[in-house]
């Protein structure tokens, strides 16, 4: 039988090194807070309760965190204020009292987005009910971590912090990752013995790793050879860093899967703006070419195409699909479909509610949004379609779009199969274009039209034969 879990996650530190007017928890990778990262992670963890320790930016973080608490799910969420932030060990004092004192407490930071759950399990299987369990990693240049100090016997003794140690300690490799498990009845008794004279005048988290060994209480470090997952993030460039990082990861799982990325080095996948957890789906033989962003919830049907330096969020593209370069596509709440076989871009673009259907062309410079293309409909150069249902075979001309808002209300605008739009037309909406009608290029149209009718809408042309045109005046 093992301990509830509880999950402590210390997030008060100001990150001055991010220059940011925003606390660094909030600090995105992959389109989500570093410290969405970390409760996302923890939740895979079976854990009773999570407390974030938040101290600058307290009113921000809490905010954010709690609206995006999808993540949340799964245990009990609080908050506890460090004010002022006088050390860790003093930051995991604030959160003690919010914890019920039966479990086992993982301590974990806001900063450390990319520790993985199953790292974690294994660190509280190496904490078993009555242990501590610090995650370790040995590191080629281990400055300014704290060191992990074990006696002859191979067995830890203590942490000496950068700052306190001395040369042979400096020269220890295995350092501290910040992450460890620890039965909670013993941290009010350690926390409350800590005192700050050290370099740093803080109260360190860290000695209650001599003192577990004073009480006799074992202590167990549980190394792990991955940097990645114990890495924090100070500074853009490490932030930076890990999001290649991170992003290489996703790329690799899905070239496990058989998807051809390009470049897996010119890759990204991020939740969206709205926080819509980044799911990419992709079928076989997808060929996905370098610079795309994939946002939000996308799926890929087989053998379908995606060319350079697209962005496609929140969408799904069927079979065959062939999506050509600088094409954006975002179906936000709504969604976007792309039917089988159908032919995107260059430089196309598919907004919110875009539905098309089989072997539809949307060409260079065209906007759909909140519109049906039913099959074979084709819009190839320059034109709007908002709030229109498409039928079959359309053939929707350059330069031709639906009017869709009068300034206050949207309308639609219906066009039925087998109609032929000709080139800058402006369909005022609501409106209706009959089956097999032709509409002459240049039409302005505000009335329905009978299936089968040409319909032009424009000024009658004039041509006066033989014009002069205006001479300059010679001066004599
Ligand atoms: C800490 C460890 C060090 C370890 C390193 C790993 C201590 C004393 N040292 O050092 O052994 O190698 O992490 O990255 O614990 N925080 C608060 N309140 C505070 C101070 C910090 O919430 O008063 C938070 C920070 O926001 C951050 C985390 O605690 O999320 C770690 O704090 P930081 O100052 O980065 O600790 P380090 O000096 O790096
Ligand atoms: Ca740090």
């Amino acid at each position: 039988m093992t301990a509830p879990l509880d999950i402590i996650i210390m997030a008060a530190g100001k990150g001055t090194r991010m220059k940011s007017r925003h606390p660094k928890v909030l600090q995105k990778l992959a389109g989500r807070a570093l410290l969405q990262h970390v409760l996302h992670t923890a939740g895979q963890l079976q854990a009773r309760s999570a407390v974030v320790i938040t101290g600058h930016g307290a009113a921000e973080v809490e905010a954010a965190t709690t609206k995006g608490a999808g993540a949340g799910a799964g245990f009990d969420l609080r908050f506890v204020r460090q004010e002022p932030q006088l050390g860790t060990g003093h930051a995991v004092q604030q959160a003690v009292p919010a914890l019920a004192g039966d479990g086992m407490a993982v301590i974990l930071s806001g900063d450390v987005p990319l520790t993985q759950a199953d790292t974690l399990q294994d660190l509280l299987r190496a904490a078993g009910s009555d242990k501590m369990a610090l995650l370790t990693v040995a590191m080629p240049d281990p400055t300014g971590y704290g060191r992990i100090v074990r006696n002859d016997a191979g067995t830890v003794q203590r942490i000496v912090e950068q700052k306190d140690a001395n040369d042979t300690e400096r020269a220890i490799t295995e350092i501290y990752s910040g992450i460890m498990a620890v039965p909670v009845k013993h941290l009010t008794p350690w926390l409350a013995k800590l005192s700050n004279n050290n370099a740093q005048g803080e109260y360190y988290l860290t000695d209650i790793v001599a003192m577990a060994v004073t009480d006799g209480v074992p202590v167990v470090g549980h190394r792990i050879s991955d940097v990645l997952q114990v890495a924090g993030v100070n500074s853009p460039l490490q932030l930076a860093e890990l999001e290649r990082a991170h992003q290489l990861r996703a790329a690799r799982a899905l070239m496990e899967q058989g998807v051809r990325l390009a470049d897996p080095a010119r890759f990204d996948l991020r939740d969206d703006a709205r926080g819509m957890p980044a799911q990419l789906v992709c079928g076989q033989d997808v060929d996905i070419d370098v610079g795309c962003i994939f946002t939000g919830k996308v799926s890929i049907g087989d053998g379908a195409q995606i060319g350079a330096h697209c962005h496609i969020s929140n969408a799904s593209i069927a079979a065959g699909a062939v999506i050509h370069p600088f094409t954006h596509i975002d179906g936000e709440k709504l969604g976007a479909s792309v039917g089988e076989g159908a032919l995107i871009g260059p430089f196309a673009r598919l907004r919110p509610g875009a539905q098309l259907g089989r072997e539809v062309h949307i060409g260079n410079f065209v906007e759909v949004k909140n519109s049906t293309l039913a099959d074979g409909a084709k819009a190839n150069h320059l034109a709007y379609l908002g709030d229109a249902t498409v039928g079959e075979r359309v053939n929707y001309g350059a330069g031709s779009i639906t009017a869709n808002y009068d300034g206050a209300n949207k309308h639609r605008t219906v066009i039925e199969a087998d109609v032929h739009i000709g080139s800058n037309c402006v369909l005022v909406a609501p409106v209706t274009i009959g089956a097999g009608g032709t509409v002459g290029g240049g039409s302005t149209i505000t009335k329905n039209t009978l299936p089968g009718a040409l319909s032009v809408a424009r000024g009658k042309q004039v041509s006066i034969a033989n014009w002069a045109r205006p001479a300059k005046k010679t001066s004599s």
